[in-house]
């Protein structure tokens, strides 16, 4: 598990600047205006910072990037980095400003001069979320984890100290996805990703593991039939985070976890196959809300249920044209064993709505190579048949800047699932595959229930980093998954 950054919020107290170690950080409106903490940083370096505010190259930098003086002369520090602010630190640029700080973190102390700035939980948790580095599989040095230290000096500790806890548990949560979808699928299978989902039982999670003789029981022959081609066991975990009221239904979430997608019978080509050990991105997300959820004893009834499955060709695995019936009892064609996923969600939607009764319901999936051509990597496809609760939850990512954009779910997509010879098919062709996906989804929803499918495809794992992200797992959904919790279903 790679370790969060516990920030610290002390007194500013400019005498202590002189000696602090590592790298220290002034915050510099664009005007160049110094305060207390700067000036200080300015007479130490004998004018040093008031020169780099004046150059062109600070004038050109946009808000939030940085330029450094390196080994300063009257300071014990390493480097003095300069990030260019706007007057007011609004939590957008606090988080930006964090995470140009959490990108230089690497091993090192880091003293943050942030005065009476507004917005320092942001600034800190975009410094944490940043600083992830996933090196459990690299040898030597580069393997080795480092401590780093971040400190925020401000005039009002009291205020910022008691939200430390609060966006800890946040980042701990997006570090387990991160490392869950970053583990390569020989280490992360179906049994090592449900013992890593027991681990949340230390935070008061319950916990249970349904194996394949359950899922046989239950009628989950939709989810088994991915996973028969496969050594490693289907399973459906099944975690309770019970901080709300006695009896109160909970809010659902649940999670595709194919902890490997080959294609099964219908093969991937060979060409980026490597990245579908990420293809467990919606299961891992629902790991990690529900552990930033107990983590800051959240008062809400929420459960996370994963299907957990490996899709692999192989003497056992499911054919194309395979008839299935899924736990609702409604028989499916199975055209293309690449579409996998849905058969998965569909079943544990069904199990989640008939055990749990919920008061609503979000599906998190890396469903389909159509999503990711509507939106790439900025947004993640959002499906709902509940206006209200939709806006809910895109007024969440906003405010998170995690990128969601609504498409379409209409009956008018459904003649594309149409069956000659069982109750309908599972995939609908090429036009509007993220939504024929959804449609899919749709006919395993409840009358009633409240429901977001959102497809993370495109935004689970990317090549390049993102503002709060090195490249690979991003943790995409755990920050709007955890603020349509706290502003929705608590107190
Ligand atoms: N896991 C893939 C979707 C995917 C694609 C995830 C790219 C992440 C990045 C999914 O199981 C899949 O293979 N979907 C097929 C469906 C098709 C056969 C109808 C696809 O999108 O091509
Ligand atoms: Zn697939
Ligand atoms: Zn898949």
């Amino acid at each position: 598990m790679t370790d969060v950054i516990t920030p610290a919020f002390q007194p500013l107290d400019i005498e202590t600047l002189a000696a602090a170690e590592g790298r220290v950080v002034v915050l510099a409106p664009d005007e160049g205006s110094m305060d207390k903490g700067a000036r200080r940083v300015n007479r130490l370096t004998k004018g040093a910072l008031e020169r780099l505010l004046g150059s062109d190259g600070f004038g050109k930098l946009k808000a939030g990037e940085a330029m450094s003086l390196a080994w300063p002369v009257g300071m014990a520090a390493e480097a003095v980095d300069v990030v260019k602010i706007e007057k007011r630190l609004t939590p957008e640029l606090a988080r930006k400003v964090g995470a140009t700080i959490g990108a230089k973190l690497n091993g090192k102390a880091v003293t943050v001069i942030a005065g009476s700035h507004r917005n320092l939980d942001q600034l800190a948790l975009g410094a944490m979320l940043r600083a992830y580095a996933f090196v459990a599989h690299k040898t030597g040095e580069a393997g080795e984890v480092k401590d780093s230290a971040l400190t925020l000096l401000t005039t009002q500790p009291d205020q910022w100290t008691p939200t430390v806890a609060g966006i800890k548990a946040l980042a701990d949560g997006v570090f387990l996805t991160r490392d869950l979808v970053n583990e390569p699928s020989n280490v992360l299978t179906t049994t090592e990703f449900a013992k890593r989902a027991e681990g949340l039982k230390e935070l008061g999670v319950e916990v249970e593991v349904l194996e394949e003789a359950d899922l046989e029981k239950l009628g989950m022959r939709a989810l088994l039939a991915v996973g028969q081609g496969s050594e490693s066991p289907s399973k459906v975990v099944v975690m309770q985070w019970k901080g709300g009221k006695d009896g109160d239904a909970p809010v659902a979430l649940i999670g595709k976890g194919v902890c490997f997608d080959s294609g099964g019978i219908s093969i991937k080509p060979a060409g980026g196959m490597e990245d579908m050990t990420m293809d467990m991105g919606g299961a891992g997300t629902v790991t990690g809300v529900m552990k930033a959820l107990a983590g800051r004893k959240a008062a809400a009834n929420v459960v996370g249920l994963i299907g957990l499955v490996e899709n692999m060709p192989d003497g056992k695995a499911q054919r194309p044209g395979d008839i299935v019936t899924t736990m609702k009892g409604d028989t499916v064609e199975v055209i293309n064993t690449d579409a996998e996923g849905r058969m998965v969600l569909c079943d544990v939607l069904w199990y989640a709505q008939e055990r749990f009764s919920p008061v609503a319901m979000v599906d998190l999936a890396t469903l389909t190579g159509a999503c990711v051509i509507a939106l790439g990597h900025e947004n993640a496809g959002v499906f709902s048949n509940d206006d209200d609760f939709c806006r809910d939850f895109l007024k969440a990512a906003e405010t998170e800047e995690e990128g969601a954009w609504r498409l379409p779910l209409s009956p008018a997509y459904d003649k594309a699932l149409e069956s000659a010879k069982a109750d309908f098919k599972h995939v609908g062709g090429r036009p509007a595959g993220a939504t024929t996906a959804a449609q899919f989804l749709q006919r395993f929803v409840k009358d009633g229930v409240p429901w977001i499918h959102l497809d993370i495809a495109g935004v689970a794992d990317v090549k390049s980093p993102t503002a709060l992200a090195p490249k690979g797992a991003t943790g995409w959904g755990v920050r709007a998954l955890n603020r349509l919790i706290a502003d929705n279903y608590e107190g």
